[in-house]
């Protein structure tokens, strides 16, 4: 062998051992950054939770300002409004929630529900909270006792099955001169397609096999839970369910059983509900309830099955026309609002706006309480920035869910939101744990929309005390001027009790669900600011 043959072994030796040598670094260089990388995700996320959570939540914003495709999957069941930003309006398009509340002496109550574009689903629900009212009112006529407090809360779950396919549950709860409150449901299936108000009975098959089916099923699924086994009483409960008196909807493929205090077991164990699988009761439904309860497929009904089900609307039921809180309007488009304001211009222009030009040296806060809603408020906004002026919006949860678009609007436009509770009901009559939920799932949904969560609430009746306010950090706001509106429904009046009680630092009580309201405040905005009211947020009156 000689040198050259040598060297060149050598070489091709050397050339192999770094193509090699490379070959395994780049190899451990790979994987390195994979590890590094997916470590230090997973303590970034651990460390900063809450960052990371805004981040997520500042890509949905932008996801949602393109109007991306993304959002549209997810929330392709919603079938949103959506206006010219491509922003939801309303959470279900179909649906306007209303309240009606009372506060009077010892009488703190207040209706919420959903009204359809339907007139005849409308007739079922509105006479539902009709006999809601004046079961009250008796009730609490009957036991009035001095001093002592009558609340009733009615509130509701609407959620969306499949198009225009809803479930409808109301949770009604009721307190009466101190007496032991109840909770009651009541729970219905809608079909805004072919315009039916069903309920669970409707879809059972009226035979001693179907009780049977049902009954099992029930029982089996109670003896699970060793307090609901204790308390229910079985005989009762078969008669109860031979008597076609259960109630239930759907959830998935699952049915949702509630029962009322008292209508199975020992009042100790109050009102409970159970969920057992729809594939196990699915013989004990007609075919009919098969589609709705299992397929949840409108469209899968025939033309006999239709027949079959439909449900009359009780004609006998007169709806209040008079009282406007029930008068459905539609959520007003971008362009709606519009039109409609122009013609409120024409007959309350701007130029009519007297602002004399007066040196504003004090300062008062307008608030509105128990919104937003989805004709009324945009109006409201619309007025508030003829005047330069800023507010401040005492939202209920549930209506902030419904009309996220206006919450971001109220927001957009500089005024301050704060919280009104979910279902506004007397903060005083309820545990801790409901008192901090009320609080809670309201300003989630506020973050929800706004990004941040409300300094201040406000409670429902002015009704507080120190161990409702220990639940939360926000600060109670109340009011310094009741225009009592949602009683007067009188512009005229408004005016007159804002000319008779306004003072500088004051907070003023206002509602914007009420047309009468949103009438009189032109007037009263004129009248504060010709008086040297700047108008202000509570933020900077307290
Ligand atoms: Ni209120």
């Amino acid at each position: 062998m000689n040198v050259s043959k040598i060297l060149k072994v050598i070489l091709t030796v050397m050339i192999l051992l770094v193509l090699i040598v490379t070959g395994v670094l780049t190899y451990l260089w790979i994987n390195g950054q994979d590890d590094d990388n997916s470590a230090s995700k997973q303590v970034s996320q651990k460390m900063n939770g809450n960052e990371t959570d805004e981040s997520q939540k500042d890509e949905a914003d932008k996801t949602e300002e393109k109007n991306d495709d993304h959002q549209k999957e997810d929330e392709s069941k919603d079938k949103a409004i959506r206006n010219e930003d491509g922003e939801k309006n309303t959470l279900y398009d179909e649906v306007e929630v209303q309240m009606d509340v009372i506060d009077e002496h010892n009488i703190h109550a207040s209706y919420q529900y959903p009204l359809f574009h339907d007139d005849g689903i409308n007739k079922v629900i509105l006479q539902f909270i009709k006999e809601q009212k004046m079961l009250f009112e008796q009730e609490s006529t009957r036991m009035e006792k001095a001093n002592q407090i009558s609340t009733h809360n009615v509130n509701f779950k609407l959620d969306k099955l499949s198009e225009n396919l809803y479930t409808l549950v109301f949770e009604n709860t009721m307190n009466v001169s101190g007496a032991n409150g109840y909770v009651q449901y009541k729970t219905w299936i809608i079909d805004n397609k072919n315009y039916n108000v069903f309920t669970f009975k409707d879809f059972i098959i009226n035979e001693p096999k179907a009780h049977d089916i049902l009954y099992k099923v029930i029982s089996a699924e109670i003896k699970k839970d060793k307090d609901k086994d204790f308390y229910v009483d079985y005989p009762t409960l078969k008669d109860y369910i031979q008597n076609n008196q259960l109630r239930a909807y759907p959830k998935g493929e699952k049915i949702v059983f509630n029962f009322n205090e008292y209508d199975v077991a020992a009042g100790a164990l109050g009102a409970f509900s159970l969920e057992v699988s729809t594939e196990k009761i699915k013989d004990s439904l007609t075919d009919e309830g098969k589609v709705i309860l299992i397929d949840q497929d409108l469209t899968k009904l025939t033309d006999k099955q239709l027949a079959q089900i439909r449900v009359d609307t009780p004609e006998h039921i007169d709806v209040p026309k008079t009282e406007e809180d029930h008068t459905y309007t539609e959520a007003p488009s971008s362009e709606d609002t519009q039109q409609e304001n122009n013609t409120k211009n024409n007959e309350k222009p701007t130029n009519q706006v007297v602002d004399k030009g007066v040196p504003k040296t004090k300062k008062i806060a307008v608030t509105f309480d128990d919104g937003p809603n989805g004709s009324t408020t945009p109006h409201v906004l619309e007025i508030l920035d003829k005047f330069n002026a800023k507010a401040t919006f005492y939202m209920i949860g549930s209506k902030v869910k419904y009309n996220q678009n206006i919450v971001r609007q109220v927001h957009e436009r500089g005024h301050q939101i704060g919280n009104h509770t979910m279902n506004h009901p007397d903060l005083t009559t309820l545990g801790q744990s409901q008192i901090k939920q009320e609080f809670d799932e309201t300003n989630d949904l506020i973050q929800q929309a706004i990004g941040e969560k409300p300094s201040t609430f406000r409670p429902p009746y002015g009704s507080t005390n120190a161990s409702v306010n220990q639940m939360t950090d926000m600060k109670p706001v109340l009011w310094t001027i009741d225009t009592e509106d949602w009683k007067s429904h009188d512009p005229q009046a408004i005016l007159e009790v804002v000319k008779a009680n306004h003072q500088d630092g004051g907070i003023v009580l206002m509602h914007d669900i009420h047309k009468t309201t949103v009438d009189s405040l032109v007037d009263v905005l004129t009248f504060l600011s010709n008086e040297g009211y700047e108008f202000v947020t509570v933020d900077e009156v307290m």
